[in-house]
């Protein structure tokens, strides 16, 4: 039986009908009409802008790259005459058109799955920006919205700013619970009379920030069964699928590989990969696999908004990835992942000598993240972290982020995110013992005070 394809278009919000074709932008595509003469676009003449040539030196070879085709290791690619030019210069409101191609047959290499017009990729300004724009044109006045919790609060950020009530679904060490999931959905017309069942489930399923959770394949398929149950589309933001330094052979594939053969549908799944952990933040590079009528109605806002993604990252991006050939670039994810694993090993290492007892966690397969849980009160009563965390251990001298921070709907938690990317062994110590500290000084006051009751 061939594959149904979800209508997106019931999906869309009001706002999203409001953004109108800017009447530039709208015209561009006419200018690859062979023989067109173009008077069209107010852009600069790049022969006045004062770059001649841009060089980009990478690292030493890393796995899985090709012959260097420069110096003995190291790789050399200077932008100059014309493709600096159109690097330089306006570009396409979804991106440069052959880095766009690239990541389509990325996508297929990757997911497997191949052009069928179910999907198309937009180029970004990071994920962040497709993933505002994508709940901009879809979440109106009235209808709610599945949020796997905790969850990254750069999204809760710009959620909160949206139309659209949030409902909190609980994640736990395996990442989204289903089982929590399909509990609010059986029972949503009892507890939310008259109101439209969820329109879209946002989840990051891939070391997760803030828990660290990867979530496995069979609870993937549970949810999107539930998906297709009851009819919401699934946001995967897998900004840190790359990051995985589990078990080789046991990652789970991704929402959108998983969804035809779940229940023979395509176009449920929006998903958002991040070119920043794995090329370079302040590239600001992501892009969004999509249906093509949610990608028109993103670019539509891009093309009245910020106009399109850097063309010139785009292009220094795209050199370096067409080098590298998919495989070249899965080899460099592969390498960067393994440094975060070493990471992760040096800070759990530190943390189990100081914290044991005082704090505990599990132990993520990808990301950046521990997720600690703080054990303050000796009978198992759960703390609230943020006094915790923002209080005593910013006056100890250490940072780090209260797990109230990534809940929706806000209310207490016991967890604190520990980012272990960038800290080195001696002030992951420092940090730990610091935290000791904290811990040790609330369980005295813990112990001291009398129960409430
Ligand atoms: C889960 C998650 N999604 C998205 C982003 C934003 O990524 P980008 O830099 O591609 O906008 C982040 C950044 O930390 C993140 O943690």
């Amino acid at each position: 039986m061939s594959p149904t394809t979800v209508d997106i278009v019931p999906f869309l919000s009001e706002k999203s009908r409001l953004w109108k074709s800017c009447g530039i932008r709208g015209l561009f595509p006419l200018e690859d009409i062979p023989g067109m003469i173009s008077l069209l676009a107010g852009a600069p003449n790049p022969s006045t802008f004062p770059f001649e040539s841009i060089t980009m030196k990478l690292k030493p070879t890393l796995a899985g790259m090709p012959a260097p085709t420069g110096d003995d290791d190291h790789f050399n690619v200077t932008l100059e005459c014309d493709e600096l030019d159109e690097a330089l210069q306006y570009g396409m409101t979804a991106g440069v058109t052959r880095f766009v191609e690239w990541l389509e047959a990325f996508q297929t290499h990757v997911h497997k799955r191949g052009p069928d017009g179910t999907w198309s990729v937009t180029v970004g300004a990071g994920s962040q920006d497709l993933m505002y724009k994508a709940c901009e044109a879809l979440i109106d006045v009235g209808d709610y919205v599945l949020v796997e919790t905790p969850v990254y609060a750069g999204t809760l950020g710009f959620l909160a700013a949206l139309p659209g009530s949030l409902v909190e679904v609980n994640g736990d060490s395996q990442g989204l619970n289903p089982a929590h999931l399909e509990s609010i959905l059986a029972n949503w017309e009892m507890a939310h009379p008259g109101k439209p069942f969820p329109k879209l489930l946002y989840t990051i399923p891939s070391g997760s920030n803030p828990t660290g959770a990867s979530i496995p394949e069979e609870r993937k398929i549970e949810v999107l069964k539930l998906a297709t149950k009851y009819n919401f589309l699934v946001l995967e933001d897998d900004a840190y699928a790359f990051l995985y330094y589990g078990p080789e052979g046991q990652q789970a594939r991704s929402y959108f590989a998983l969804e035809p053969e779940v229940n023979g549908e395509l176009g449920r799944v929006v998903r958002f990969d991040s070119f920043s952990k794995v090329l370079s933040s302040g590239m600001r590079l992501g892009y969004m696999t999509a249906p093509p009528r949610l990608a028109a109605a993103v670019n539509m806002i891009t093309s009245n908004t910020n106009l399109q993604p850097p063309t010139l990252t785009q292009i220094m991006a795209y050199t370096v990835l067409a080098q590298w050939g998919p495989d070249g670039f899965l080899a460099h994810c592969a390498e960067v992942a393994a440094v975060y694993r070493a990471r992760r090993d040096t800070f759990e290492r530190v943390a189990r000598k100081h914290l044991t007892g005082l704090a505990e966690w599990t132990t993520p397969v990808a990301g950046m993240f521990l997720y600690i849980k703080l054990l303050v009160h000796p009978d198992g009563r759960e703390a609230d972290s943020a006094e915790l965390v923002s209080g005593r251990a910013v006056a100890k001298g250490v940072l780090a982020v209260p797990g109230t921070a990534f809940m929706p709907l806000g209310g207490k938690t016991p967890f604190v995110r520990v980012s272990f990317s960038l800290i080195e062994e001696d002030r992951a110590e420092e940090a730990c013992r610091r935290l000791r500290e904290v811990l040790l000084e609330a369980r005295a006051e813990a112990e001291a005070a009398p129960r409430e009751t």
